[in-house]
């Protein structure tokens, strides 16, 4: 007979309980059971409380990415990632800018939009008309919901009212643009999106639905830019091939994804080790990629009149220093002390220049020896130690397995057999 995963009152459950129903469920042994509630450094009372259901933790790697050198200040780049190559490759690429003058970057002030979706309007443009002259007592209604923010320089500045049209007939959308200072923002901009929603519904006469952040967050842009010397690249032909793939991607959604995924290799890593939001930050670079109306590449790469190449990315980059994981997680407070940026502003920037190294470093990679040259090694490697080889032979394995071309678990097997002989 099926198994039925209907459980009332799951939540209410101790996690050590609710692993024991999942035990019998799923036919888990003791030790797989003993490996999830093995937290590590996160204890299990602490993931407790950051999301529901808990049953334990789930631990990826933390590299740290060197080389970086921003605005004239060096940094160390703390990144969780599942990917082997994306640590190094961002080092690598890190260390050929550093050679060339380092990454310079900027950022827009740290504003956030929060929309308000008014529906059931007679006349929608005289709505429109109503709530911006309401807009001071709007304003302020959404600041009393966070006196702190207003306190430190930040709150609702700005209100804009536009209207859509939709499948359902004409929709007004308010949008209440919030600088959030060291926040990410989304808890004091849903907060004050509900509160002015009462305002909003009387003055325009219609009825409010959705009040929400939006993650195309486009008056949160961070930009980075760096010139990196032929020399230090591999050559002409080298500069050659990357501008190339740059034009590719600006011409073709589908090399643009591959291209911006590339970047965010970079960007989520850090944004993960850091207990940022990675999906609001993933979500609002797709989509600003596509906000011409055709997905193009969030970067761009050109030849200077010396011949050298020069890269520029912007994107919406919507991460803070306070709330949420990055103060709960006991690694992302240390991450972001390893990082060691004082406002959102400057992590958001500092967040750019690693996509635009990871992009760089991709971009050599496939217009140079291919990507696979690089990532053949770590693959190999990650093989043998699966394989049962220790720290001692696990290069020796991998190595050999590479020279041969045979990178499979048979062949690591036969492989530390032999040299543990
Ligand atoms: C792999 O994770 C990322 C790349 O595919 C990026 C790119 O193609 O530019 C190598």
């Amino acid at each position: 007979m099926n198994k039925s995963s209907k459980i009332s009152g799951f939540y209410k459950l101790k996690p050590k309980e609710r692993l024991a129903l999942v035990k019998d469920f799923a036919g888990l042994t003791e030790e797989e059971c003993d490996l999830i509630q093995n937290t590590g450094s996160l204890s299990l009372e602490v993931a407790d409380h950051m999301i529901e259901n808990v049953v334990g933790a789930f631990s990826l790697p933390l590299g740290i990415a060197v080389n970086f050198l921003i605005n004239n200040r060096d940094y160390m780049i703390p990144m969780t990632i599942e990917e082997p190559s994306v640590v190094a490759a961002a080092s690598y690429a890190a260390k050929m800018v550093r050679d060339s003058g380092g990454f310079y970057t900027t950022s827009t002030p740290p504003v956030m939009i929060g929309q308000i979706q008014v529906v059931d309007i007679e006349d929608p443009e005289k709505a429109r008309q109503c709530v911006l002259e309401a807009k001071q007592e709007i304003l302020e209604k959404a600041n009393s919901q966070d006196p702190v923010l207003s306190s430190v320089g930040g709150g609702a500045k700005e209100l804009e009212a536009k209207i859509i049209s939709t499948t359902v007939g004409p929709m007004l959308i308010v949008e209440l643009h919030v600088d959030c200072r060291d926040a990410m923002g989304a808890n004091a901009v849903n907060s004050m999106a509900e509160s002015v929603a009462p305002i909003i519904e009387r003055v325009s006469g219609g009825r409010v639905y959705l009040r929400i952040i939006s993650n195309l967050a486009t008056k949160r842009l961070a930009k980075a830019w760096c010139t990196v010397a032929k020399e230090k690249i591999g050559g002409e032909e080298v500069v050659n091939g990357i501008i190339n793939a740059s034009a590719f991607a600006a011409a073709d959604p589908y090399r643009a994804a591959t291209h911006n995924k590339g970047a965010m290799n970079g960007i989520i890593a850090v944004v993960l080790a850091t207990g940022n939001d990675h999906r609001a930050i993933e979500a609002g670079a797709h989509a600003y990629a596509a906000i011409e109306g055709q997905y193009t590449s969030l970067s761009t790469w050109e030849k200077t009149d010396e011949g050298d190449l020069k890269g520029t990315i912007e994107l919406p980059m919507a991460v803070g220093l306070i709330g949420g994981a990055v103060r709960t997680h006991p690694i992302a407070k240390i991450a972001l002390k390893i990082l060691g940026v004082k406002t959102a502003n400057e992590f958001a920037e500092v967040l750019a220049a690693v996509g635009l190294a990871q992009n760089l470093a991709a971009l050599r990679a496939l217009a140079h020896e291919g990507i696979q040259h690089g990532h053949m090694s770590l693959h190999a490697r990650n093989i043998a130690i699966a394989a049962g080889a220790g720290e001692r032979i696990a290069d020796l394995v991998a190595e050999r397995m590479v020279k041969e071309r045979k990178i499979r678990m048979d062949r690591a097997k036969e492989l530390i057999k032999e040299l543990s002989a």
